[in-house]
């Protein structure tokens, strides 16, 4: 979905933008565009922003939990990135390529 139609920035950018680095809505406009021209969309990127960082501090809260105890969790890295892609796919669900996203 569009947020920045002056600019063509999707949710999926914005969101890509945020998993690269880009923690606030300066860093989406210097990176992206974002609000440089008429200022309609920083309300829906400011949205997408916050919903986004708290997502990406689960994920690297999760990250840095040790392993599941069960007997899968014996394989180490193979079963975190797995669970990782689970839990962070939902996001990339309104892919306009989709759903899927580009994990
Ligand atoms: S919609 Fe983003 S600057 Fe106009």
């Amino acid at each position: 979905m569009y947020v920045c139609l002056c600019k063509g920035v999707t949710e999926n950018a914005i969101r890509e933008a945020i998993y690269q680095g880009a923690d606030r809505m300066r860093d989406l406009k210097a990176s992206l565009g974002v609000t440089e021209q008429c200022g309609i969309c920083a309300c829906h990127a400011k949205q997408v922003l916050d919903e986004t960082l708290v997502q990406k501090s689960q994920v690297r809260d999760f990250i840095s939990q040790p392993a599941c105890r069960c007997e899968t969790a014996a394989r180490g890295e193979e079963t975190v990135a797995v669970m990782v892609v689970s839990l962070i796919s939902p996001m990339f669900n309104s892919s306009p390529l989709g759903g899927g996203g580009f994990i």
